[in-house]
C-alpha cells in the first residue's frame, strides 16, 4: 500500500522502494505512531471528521494493533514504505475503509516529528533513571573505602594526593551534569507537533493544546515550517548523549589503567571481564574497553545528523530520514554503557594499600611542603625552590619523603619547621585542603552526604 500515489502513471522502480524504504529502521517507532494516531483519532471527533462510533472502533483497533506489533513476526513480509504506511494499511484490513478518514489534515512530515518525540522521552527518561542508578553505585563505591588515599594525577604523573572518594565525586559532578543536560533535552523533545500539516498548518480547526494534554506534552510547536523541518530536539539529545559518553570513556580509560597489573589498586568483578583464547592468566576489562570505544559511536552520531541537517532548504527533505539510524543507535549504546557502568562500578574492589603505597613513596606531598613553608612566613617562590631541591636530593639518593624528619629537614634548609614534616604524611597534607570543593576529608564527607541528598532530590 502507498499513502500516495494518484498523480503517478507508473509505480515506483523496484531499485527506488527498496532504496527509499525506512520501515526496516522506522518500525522501532510503532508504539509511539500508534499512540499518536489514538490521540489524533480524538481530534478528528472534536472536528468532526468522525463520529464517536468510529473514533471509538478506531482506537479498539489500534490497541488490538498495538498488542500485535508485540508479537514476533508481526513485520514479516511487509513490503510498506515506513511505519506510517504499514499501520494505516493493517488498520485497514481491520476496519476497512474507515481507516481512510484517518490521515485527514495530518502529513506524515509531523507524524514523523510526534513519533520520534514520544519515543525519544521514553529513551530519555530510561536513560535518567540509569545515570542516576550509576551516580548511586559511585557514592556507594566511594562509602566502601572512605579514607582511602589515592594520587590524583595531571599529564599522567602523580600530582597530589587525594581521597579515592573525592576523585569518585568527580565523576558524580560530571554525571550530575549529564543528568541535568538530558534533563533539559527532554524539554525540548516534549512540545506537540501535530496539527503542523505537510508545512502550512493543518486545514482542520484541531485544538492543538488537547492533542498536547492528550499526549502529555508540556506545550505545542509555534511555527508549522519549523516542525517540518526541526531536528533540533533530537541533536539536543545526541550532544547530551555524546557528553555522558565522554565521561564514560574518560571514567573506563581511569579504571582500565587502575585495574592493570602495572596500577593494582582496582580487582574488576569476574563477571564483566573477559579472559583470552590463547593466554591462559588474562583477565581482560572489556567491558571499560567497550564503553570507551562506544564513545566514538555516538559522536558519530551526533555529526551524522548534524551533517544531515546542514544546509537543508526549508521544510521537510527526504534526508531527514537519515535522523533516525543514528538516533536510535545513540539511545542504544548510551543506555547500554550506563547499565555496563553501574555493574562495573559496583562490582570493583579497591585494594587502598597499592595507591597508597604510590602516594606514599613518590613526591605528591611536594606541594603541601612548600605551602606549609609559606604559611610559616617563607615566600612561596623560595619555598616552591626548597622544596623543589628536597625533591631532587631525594630522587639522587634514594628517599621517599618517609625517610625524612623534622630534624633532618632543619639540616637541609632551616626555613623548615616541625609542621613541615607532618605533611610528609599524604592523609596529613591532605587536611590543609579543608576548603569547599577540595579534598580534606571533612569536606569530602560533607560532599558526600551532599551528594547522596541531590540525588535524592534528582530521583523525585
Ligand atoms: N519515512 C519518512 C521519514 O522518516 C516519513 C516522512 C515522509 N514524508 C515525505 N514527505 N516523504 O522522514
Amino acid at each position: 500500500m502507498k499513502l500516495w500515489g494518484g498523480r503517478f502513471e507508473e509505480g515506483p522502480s523496484e531499485v527506488f522502494e527498496r532504496f527509499s524504504g525506512s520501515l526496516h529502521f522506522d518500525k522501532r517507532l510503532i508504539h509511539a505512531d500508534i499512540r499518536g494516531s489514538q490521540a489524533f483519532a480524538r481530534a478528528l471527533e472534536r472536528v468532526g471528521i468522525l463520529t464517536a462510533a468510529e473514533r471509538g472502533q478506531l482506537v479498539t483497533a489500534f490497541d488490538q494493533l498495538d498488542a500485535e506489533a508485540r508479537t514476533p513476526g508481526f513485520f514479516e513480509g511487509a513490503g510498506d514504505e515506513d511505519v506510517h504506511t504499514l499501520v494505516i494499511r493493517k488498520l485497514g484490513d481491520k476496519v476497512g475503509t474507515l481507516a481512510e478518514k484517518i490521515h485527514t489534515g495530518r502529513s506524515r512530515n509531523e507524524q514523523v516529528s510526534v513519533d520520534i518525540r514520544l519515543w525519544l522521552r521514553g529513551e530519555v527518561d530510561n536513560a535518567l533513571g540509569l545515570m542516576s542508578a550509576l551516580m548511586e553505585a559511585l557514592l556507594a563505591c566511594a562509602q566502601r573505602d572512605p579514607a582511602a588515599v589515592v594520587p590524583g594525577y595531571t599529564h599522567l604523573r602523580r600530582a597530589q594526593p587525594v581521597l579515592w572518594a573525592h576523585y569518585l565525586l568527580a565523576y558524580f559532578e560530571m554525571f550530575a551534569r549529564d543528568y541535568e543536560r538530558l534533563t533539559q533535552a527532554r524539554t525540548r523533545v516534549n512540545v506537540m507537533p501535530l496539527g503542523s500539516g505537510a508545512l502550512a498548518g493543518s486545514g482542520f480547526p484541531f485544538d492543538r493544546e488537547a492533542l498536547a494534554r492528550d499526549l502529555e506534552f508540556s506545550g505545542i510547536t509555534g511555527n508549522s515550517m519549523d516542525v517540518s523541518g526541526d531536528r533540533d530536539f533530537a541533536l539536543d539529545f545526541l550532544y547530551a548523549a555524546s557528553t555522558a559518553m565522554l565521561h564514560l570513556s574518560r571514567l573506563a580509560e581511569d579504571w582500565i589503567l587502575y585495574s592493570s597489573e602495572e596500577f593494582g589498586w582496582l580487582e574488576l568483578g569476574d563477571g564483566v571481564t573477559s579472559g583470552s583464547s590463547l593466554m591462559p592468566q588474562k583477565k581482560n576489562p572489556d567491558s571499560l574497553e567497550l564503553i570507551r570505544g562506544k564513545f566514538g559511536r555516538v559522536f558519530g552520531d551526533l555529526s551524522s545528523l548534524f551533517m544531515t541537517m546542514k544546509g537543508l532548504p526549508m521544510t521537510y527533505n527526504r534526508d531527514m530520514q537519515e535522523d533516525k539510524e543514528p538516533l536510535f543507535d545513540a539511545a542504544d549504546q548510551l543506555c547500554g554503557s550506563l547499565e555496563m557502568a553501574r555493574q562495573v562500578v559496583e562490582t570493583a574492589k579497591l585494594n587502598p594499600a597499592r595507591p597508597a603505597q604510590a602516594a606514599e613513596e613518590s613526591w605528591v606531598v611536594a606541594t603541601d611542603l612548600a605551602e606549609a613553608l609559606a604559611r610559616s612566613g617563607t615566600p612561596f617562590h623560595q619555598a616552591h625552590k626548597i622544596a623543589g631541591r628536597l625533591v631532587l636530593e631525594s630522587v639522587r639518593t634514594g628517599k621517599k619523603p618517609s625517610d625524612w624528619n623534622a630534624e633532618s629537614l632543619k639540616a637541609f634548609a632551616p626555613e623548615f619547621t616541625p609542621e613541615c614534616a607532618d605533611v610528609l604524611n599524604p592523609s596529613e597534607g591532605m587536611k590543609t585542603r579543608e576548603i569547599k570543593g577540595g579534598t580534606g576529608p571533612k569536606h569530602v564527607a560533607a560532599a558526600l552526604a551532599d551528594a547522596e541528598s541531590r540525588l535524592r532530590q534528582l530521583r523525585k
